[in-house]
């Protein structure tokens, strides 16, 4: 979906330099490409989406991890100027108005303030403080695969009313290029050193930001209960007296494998499905699942661990001819199917280079 403020202008082919390297310059980055730029993203940090849409499209977005320069501007057509301080944007929207370039300004008139959880963790200096006398409320929100249509109503509403978004690289990023003006958006995915937010410091920002009276909106990928850690955060809520409720999303694990064609369950053939973490050890029942192909077996998490996968289900003696599918990155423009066997996945998924994010999905419905 193309960002409102770059509809309509011919991009294909030409150059656009995106300062920023935020959530909402890593959006607007994926719909100038998506357009046909050459875009060219100078920040001194980058958040973990724009990361992987520079080693995705490295021919089409390029990347200086360093502080911006006027001389960034030669020869650019367009500049959007999104997240860093207000500062570094009014300094880089002069130098495009000196120059007569078209500089889209990403800031708190014309979208979101995002913030990335490093710069509040290190600086602790944002603008907090806006009491309201009322203590806030926390919602999880489910936001589904990633496609910006594949939220629900509930939630879509519950991020229309929020003061502060608390996201990270899993939940549909798309939608925050639409939210209200003012909105903070706290990013957790990764700080600037690219080290994940513990979830300890993820409840406490939580809480913190309820506290000073606002609606806290804590996006998450998929549901928020499926293997999202969702439980500990309305625990952290609960424990420090913070009002909090759920708006349940479309989990990864079954629309997912539905958006490549591939039904979990099918009637004469499995009427039951089995839900596991790749990054532990495969507990019996999930073994026994593919033995006996009594349920599919869905793993989510498991890319980096398919190799110890496959072992565990061919030492409890499945069937080698068992097929397996792999789904990365669901309901995206990117998205892809990979088929095999349990005897051959492995090779095959190394060969075509599959990651992460994807679900693996095994047993006689990922057949072709
Ligand atoms: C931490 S789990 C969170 C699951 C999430 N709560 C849900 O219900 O979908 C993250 C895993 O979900 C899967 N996943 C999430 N979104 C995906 C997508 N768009 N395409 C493929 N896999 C996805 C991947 O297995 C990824 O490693």
């Amino acid at each position: 979906m193309t960002s409102p403020l770059l509809v309509g202008l011919p991009l294909a082919g030409r150059d656009v330099l995106v300062t920023g390297g935020g959530p909402a310059a890593a959006a607007h980055a994926g719909d100038l490409r998506q357009a046909g730029a050459l875009v060219r993203v100078v920040a001194p940090h980058v958040c973990e989406d724009l990361h992987e849409l520079v080693v995705r499209d490295a021919a089409t977005v390029t990347l200086d991890e360093r502080e911006p320069r006027e001389s960034d501007l030669d020869g650019v057509w367009l500049v959007v100027a999104a997240d860093g301080g207000s500062t570094d944007r009014a300094r880089v929207q002069g130098w495009a108005e000196a120059r007569r370039i078209w500089c889209v300004v990403d800031d708190d008139a014309t979208a979101a303030q995002i913030h990335d959880a490093g710069s509040l963790l290190a600086h602790g200096d944002l603008d907090l403080r806006r009491p309201t006398g009322t203590l806030g409320a926390v919602t999880l929100v489910g936001g589904g695969p990633g496609a910006p249509e594949l939220i629900t109503v509930a939630g879509r509403r519950a991020l229309a009313e929020a003061d502060v978004i608390v996201t990270d690289r899993l939940g549909p990023r798309s939608v925050l290029t639409n939210v209200r003006p003012g909105v903070e958006i706290i990013d957790v995915g990764k700080t600037p050193g690219h080290h994940p937010v513990p979830q300890h410091e993820i409840n406490r920002i939580l809480v913190e930001q309820a506290q000073l009276g606002r609606r806290v909106v804590r996006l998450k990928g998929g549901d928020p209960f499926l293997l999202g850690r969702g439980g500990e955060e309305v625990l952290a809520c609960q424990e420090a007296g913070v009002p909090v409720d759920v708006v349940p999303g479309i989990s990864s694990a079954f629309a997912v494998p539905a958006l490549a064609g591939i039904p979990v369950t099918q009637r004469g053939l499995v009427a039951a499905v089995h839900v596991t973490s790749g990054h532990e050890p495969l507990a019996d029942a999930a073994l026994a699942s593919v033995r006996e192909e009594s349920a599919t077996l869905v793993v989510l998490m498991g890319v980096g661990n398919l190799g110890h996968i496959v072992e565990q289900l061919r030492g409890a003696g499945a069937d080698p001819s068992t097929p397996v599918a792999v789904v990365e990155r669901g309901s995206t423009p990117e998205q892809r199917l990979t088929r095999a066997t349990l005897a051959d996945i492995v090779a095959v998924a190394a060969e075509v280079r599959v990651r992460a994010p994807a679900v693996i999905v095994i047993g006689a419905v990922a057949a072709s």
